[in-house]
This record gives C-alpha cells, structure tokens and sequence, in this order.
C-alpha cells in the first residue's frame, strides 16, 4: 500500500520545495486596486504566511484588460511588478512561497468595466456574469495566447 506523505513535511513542485503540503488556495479577494497590488493584499498574504502554509496563492492576476473580471485586479504591467515583487519578498521573509493565479476571464470577463466584450468559443449569455460574449476569433486567441507567456514571464 502506498505510503501518504506527512502533510506537515516539506514538498517539492518541481524546483520549488514547500516547507509543508499546505498550499492556500485562489480566493479573489478584492484588494487590489486600479490594476497594482494594495498594502492590504499584502498583509493578507503574509497572515497566511506568517499562519505557516508553505504557500500562498495570489488570486486572479490578469493576464489582459479584456480578461479582467474586476476592474481593479491586478494586470501584468511594468507599473505592477513593484508591489507583485513586494508582496513576493514579504511572503518569502516569513519562510513561505508564493504563486501567481494567471488569468483571462474569456466569458465571465466583467465587459462593462473592460469597456471590451467578454470573449468565448461561440456568442452565448452567461447568466454567471450576466454578459452576453463575444466569440472568440483566431486573432483573440494568438493574442490571449502570447499575453499569457508574457504574463508567465513576468512571473517567474
Ligand atoms: C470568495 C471566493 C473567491 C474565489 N476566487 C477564486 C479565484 O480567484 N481563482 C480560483 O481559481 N478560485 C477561486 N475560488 C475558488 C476557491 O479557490 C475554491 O473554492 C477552493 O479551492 C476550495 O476548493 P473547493 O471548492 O473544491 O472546496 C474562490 C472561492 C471563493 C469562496
């Protein structure tokens, strides 16, 4: 029979090792603000930390204006990097690690706020969002696509 890890022993995924097996999930929370991180975000971050999981997750970082589902969550700009290298050095001074939620909303994008339709494979009303997207062409895609290694660069 195979043997459960101790949740309480330290994990590795892939070249990063966890302290522990706990691992707080995404919960958007709102505490960003105009597309940068807020003192708030931080501090929330760092309870958990400081809580003693081997990693935080920072909810819903989007990768595009078009993918936010919240105008004010975090997009991957020059502007933004500052307060994402903060939040990252302020988890990692209380022993914990830190990932990044990369994100487009596609249909439950917020297109009022956006001021750009929300995007889907086909024009549907979503009753989540309360939107009627748009489909999606080739061209959205390749787009989406490379702001999405563009944000996974940022990232790393
Ligand atoms: C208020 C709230 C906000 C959430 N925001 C996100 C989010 O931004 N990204 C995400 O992937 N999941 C989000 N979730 C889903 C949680 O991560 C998920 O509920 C959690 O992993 C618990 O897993 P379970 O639903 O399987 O119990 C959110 C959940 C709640 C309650």
């Amino acid at each position: 029979m195979a043997t459960v890890p101790d949740v309480f022993s330290p994990g590795r995924l892939g070249p990063v090792t966890l302290r522990n097996r706990t691992i707080k999930a995404a919960t958007y929370e709102g505490l960003s603000h105009r597309g940068r991180v807020t003192q708030d975000l931080i501090d929330f971050h760092v309870a958990y930390a400081r809580g003693g999981v081997g990693m935080t997750t920072v909810a819903y970082l989007a990768v595009d204006k078009d993918g936010r589902t919240d105008r004010h969550q975090v997009l991957w700009t020059d502007e933004a990097m500052p307060g994402l290298r903060a939040l990252t050095d302020a988890v990692h001074a209380e022993g914990a690690a830190v990932s990044a939620q990369i994100g487009h909303g596609g249909p439950v994008a917020e297109a009022r706020g956006n001021r750009s339709p929300a995007l889907a494979p086909s024009a549907r009303v979503n009753v989540i969002a309360m939107n009627r997207a748009q489909e999606a062409t080739v061209a959205d895609l390749e787009r989406i696509v490379a702001a999405h290694a563009r944000a996974a660069a940022r990232a790393v």
